[in-house]
């Protein structure tokens, strides 16, 4: 069984100010994959230690196989997810990376404004994904068919 948690990083949803659309889409793409289960979600303000704190917890508490975030990656000043993520990461998975914002540029150019990041830490696999709910299905639909193996090579 592929454990799987679900962080949506924004300060809007956070405040209970805007729904979480995006993390909603994440679950219900992931659900797709068979043998998998969605053992935690949950939404944090564009903060870093709140963000590296839950990453750490989901890894060395939870022992999640994998977590996508989703949010926090563009440019403005309060996007902080991917210097979270890599406070947290032990080893760097660029490809996965690189793989999304190549298939994001097909959608849009703004693609290339997300600066997020992949990476491992102990047997838990963190993936970024940007914001909005339809980046959220058009990388995750990608990435979904190679999780499974990835996952397989960490545990
Ligand atoms: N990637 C895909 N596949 N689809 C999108 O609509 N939006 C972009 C980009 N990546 C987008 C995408 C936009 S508009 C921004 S600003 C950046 O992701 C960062 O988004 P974030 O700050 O919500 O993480």
């Amino acid at each position: 069984m592929i454990t799987v948690g679900i962080l949506t990083i924004s300060d809007g949803a956070a405040k209970g100010e805007r729904e979480d659309l995006s993390g909603a889409r994440a679950r219900e793409i992931v659900t797709r994959l068979s043998e998998t289960t969605i053992q935690a979600q949950d939404i944090v303000p564009d903060e870093q230690a709140q963000i590296s704190s839950v990453l750490r917890s989901w890894c060395d508490e939870q022992k999640l196989n994998l977590i996508i975030t989703t949010g926090g990656t563009g440019l403005a000043p309060r996007d902080v997810t991917p210097e979270a993520t890599k406070a947290v990461i032990e080893r760097d998975a660029p490809g996965i990376a690189e793989a999304l914002r190549s298939i994001s540029l097909k959608y849009t150019p703004m693609a290339m404004l997300s600066r997020g990041v992949a990476g491992v830490r102990g047997r838990t696999l963190i993936i970024n994904l940007p914001g909005s709910p339809k980046a959220v299905q058009q990388c995750l639909e990608y990435a979904l068919s190679v999780l499974p193996h990835a996952i397989n090579l960490i545990i």
